[in-house]
């Protein structure tokens, strides 16, 4: 169905132009039925539809309809797969079509700061180039489907404690490599219909009302076309707002902010003109979603269960796997212990929230593989209380007497509900005491301990030595157990790497000075220096790095050959290597491709950025070549003084491996780019002056303070310019006798030929 935007906008009246600006109610916009404009529904988001049963707002987001709950963001950023994250879309995009919801409120893309963000089970990575590319791919799954998403939370929401009202103050740099990123990678790649601002101020201002982040950035650099919504709630003041670029207020105010719309249309402080465009683009994004695509009445539950079973097996990682105890033989004796095998946690709380329709435990699904398997016996025991903190002495001792009388012990543990969910942070990284105590008494006696964690974000484990095997499942998602035990019996092999990097300790983490502020503040000192990008450029210890994962099989990853020596940063670069599976059974490995500026210290550039992944399936002994297209980008960081991205010429080391600790093979390549202008300022040195090739204007200064300072004039210009190095030319008179007239017609020299 089309609409007449042109007619509609002439016919409007200024309160209904004004009322289409924000909710009619939690969920829903306005409809203007004489002009025949729809009401359409919105929902969360972003792994599973929560589509409320009524309109008004519930604290307690369990009143949704049935529906499929997958693995958590965090989860499926591990799966390194772009045509998995786009088949997740397109399964949510037709449950959005089947619900009647014209947009979905996903995905959650905010960098992972720090491990203790209470939203990260939500949030995709640590890496804003992994993040990004994820991203635009589930957004062009889901948007496959015509129904549109909303990418949040747009920007620098990278924590609960006071996320409604803290200014996050990140320097420019930082916010256009990092948290800026994302965002960036997927409007370009896959134009997605909406985005969500966050609640929270950016370097003083609310991002709902912050010109620069919502239109000059996205739109006029970036050429977004969609509208951008508030969170709920995130409003401050709307007619700044609606002048910055802020098109839809949700959920409703009640009329309390159209009012301040008519009003200021009225007494001619916002032009109409503005709010025109404002109902343009809130009419074109309605029209998007009103699609003569056949109606789709139903899914099929069961099958998007099962697929949702397979998307989780694809992003569990393998952390551990010593003596190659995994996977476990069909046969024996096995325990399964801790309630998260009977009761597995999968997802998070707060607005993610799915009402799952159904839910796979691992006790449930090892049922199945026990039915066909004669030789095969589970015994279960909870060893703690089912709420996963209180301790249970009598429940414990049974634990350690099971796992002693069995060939293995598979402990299922992670953190509780109650320790991650949106509106608060973690205030430490440790699992619950009487977990950690379980899986140390049970490894105590039993040398065939396997842990199988549940959790959203980096947990401490103070008995990684004492056990063989750990399988992280993250919030895996409905089918979690299903999953697990697929891994756990060898019918999948895992190929989930790491999103983001599992450090020892809270206080080897990069903000950990300055997380999460003071209340009003918080300031990311750590610059780009975020999570790998800071413990690799540290040479620190990490307990497990960015990108690892293991497999059942092994891979060899090398042959690096590069299409270029030099690139002068016109077109791409072709870097291809080789990867073979050289074990015995069949499974997939993720070619990670870094790349690292030779002298890392020039512009203060991480040790190392991810800028290309693939994940490539492999039979037993089967060989494939992968390729990656590197381009300016690839190499560039931002410069804050040109105001854009900029490639500094030099040597790169182009670096792949399977984690960003494990490089299997390197190559260089020269970057034959322009050094960035010359520009005089009252800052620029001698140095300055001669690395940028313009010494020639200022060898008279170097020959004055040669004959000033030296007693014996012999001594050859590099020596006289090392003495001058870190001097600013406009105050060497403080150092040498130079008339004024001779100085000015020198800086003047210097300006001429900036
Ligand atoms: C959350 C959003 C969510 C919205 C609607 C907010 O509190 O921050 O992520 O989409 O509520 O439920």
């Amino acid at each position: 169905m089309k609409l007449d935007i042109d007619y509609l906008i002439e016919n409007l009246t200024l309160e209904e132009k004004a009322g289409l600006c924000s909710g009619a109610d939690f969920w829903h916009t306005k409809s203007v039925e004489r002009l025949g404009i729809p009401a359409v529904m919105v929902s969360d988001g972003p792994h599973g539809l929560r589509k409320q049963v009524d309109s008004e707002f519930h604290p307690d987001e369990h009143r949704s309809v049935k529906a499929v709950c997958y693995p958590a963001g965090s989860a499926l950023a591990c799966s390194f797969d772009r045509s998995l994250m786009q088949k997740v879309g397109e399964y949510l995009g037709e449950e959005a079509r089947a619900e009647n919801i014209h947009t979905l409120l996903g995905p959650a893309i905010n960098i992972k700061r720090s491990p203790l963000c209470g939203r990260n089970f939500e949030y995709l990575s640590e890496d804003p180039y992994l993040a990004g590319e994820l991203s635009a791919s589930y957004v062009k799954g889901v948007q496959s489907k015509n129904v549109g998403v909303s990418v949040k939370h747009y920007a620098a929401n990278n924590q609960e404690y006071k996320r409604m009202s803290v200014d996050a103050i990140v320097d420019e740099r930082t916010l256009r490599e990092i948290y800026l990123k994302a965002f960036e990678i997927t409007i370009k790649k896959s134009n997605p219909w909406t985005l969500m601002c966050a609640y929270n101020k950016l370097n003083g201002t609310y991002c709902s009302e912050n010109k620069k982040l919502l239109t000059d950035i996205p739109r006029n650099e970036w050429g977004y076309e969609g509208i951008i919504m508030t969170d709920w709630g995130a409003m401050n003041d709307r007619v700044k707002a609606i002048k910055a670029g802020l098109e839809l207020e949700m959920p409703s105010s009640s009329g309390y902010n159209d009012r301040k719309i008519v009003e200021a249309v009225k007494n001619g402080e916002l032009d109409i003109e503005i709010l025109n465009n404002t109902v343009r683009k809130l009419l074109e994004w309605i029209e998007l979603g009103l699609n003569e695509l056949p109606e789709i009445k139903n899914y099929d539950k069961e099958l998007h269960h099962s697929f949702s079973r397979r998307v989780a097996g694809e992003c569990a990682i393998l952390l551990k796997n010593n003596n190659e105890i995994l996977p476990l033989k069909k046969s024996g004796n096995i325990a399964f212990i801790g309630p998260f095998a009977k009761k597995p946690r999968y997802q998070g709380g707060g607005s993610s929230h799915v009402d799952a329709f159904k839910v796979t435990s691992a006790v449930e699904a090892v049922g199945d593989l026990v039915a066909n398997n004669a030789d095969l016996s589970i015994i279960y025991k909870a060893g703690i209380e089912d709420d996963g903190v209180t301790r249970n002495e009598a429940l414990l001792k049974d634990a350690v007497e099971a796992a002693k009388a069995s060939e293995a012990a598979v402990l299922f543990v992670g953190l509780p509900d109650s320790f991650e969910a949106e509106s608060y942070d973690r205030d430490h990284m440790d699992m619950p005491d009487c977990q950690n105590e379980l899986i140390e008494a049970v490894a105590a006696v039993q040398p065939n301990t396997v842990v199988v964690l549940h959790k959203g974000s980096p947990v401490t484990m103070p008995w990684k030595d004492q056990v063989v095997a750990i399988l992280d499942m993250y919030l895996g998602g409905q089918a979690v157990g299903g999953a697990a035990v697929d891994i756990l019996f060898g019918d999948v092999n895992p190929s989930g790497k790491l999103a983001e990097s599992m450090p020892y300790r809270l206080e080897d983490t990069p903000c950990y000075l300055n997380f999460p502020g003071d209340g009003k503040k918080v300031y990311y000192s750590e610059g780009v220096f975020v999570g790998y990008r800071y413990y690799d450029s540290k040479r620190m210890g990490v307990m497990y790095p960015f990108g690892h994962g293991l497999s059942y099989t092994k891979f060899s990853i090398g042959d690096i050959k590069v299409s270029d020596s030099l690139f002068d940063g016109k077109g791409t670069v072709n870097v291809s290597v080789k990867v073979k599976n050289i074990g015995n059974t069949v499974g997939a490995e993720v070619v990670q491709l870094y790349i690292s500026p030779f002298d890392e210290l020039l512009r203060i550039r991480p040790l190392k950025e991810l800028k290309g992944f693939e994940k490539v399936y492999l039979m037993p002994g089967e060989e494939r070549v992968t390729s990656f297209e590197l381009d300016y980008y690839s190499f560039a960081y931002y410069n804050v003084d040109v105001n854009d991205w900029h490639v500094e010429p030099g040597e790169y080391k182009i670096l792949v491996g399977n984690s960003s600790r494990n490089i299997t093979c390197e190559a260089s390549l020269e970057l034959k780019t322009s050094k960035v202008p010359f520009l005089y300022t009252e800052t620029t040195t001698i140095k300055d002056v001669f690395d940028y090739g313009k010494g020639h204007i200022i060898m008279p200064l170097i020959q004055k303070y040669r004959e000033q300072n030296f007693e014996d004039t012999t001594p050859d210009d590099e020596i006289v310019k090392e003495a001058m190095r870190e001097l600013s030319v406009h105050n060497v008179v403080s150092f040498i006798k130079i008339s004024n007239e001779e100085l000015d017609q020198i800086i003047e020299n210097l300006k001429k030929s900036e």
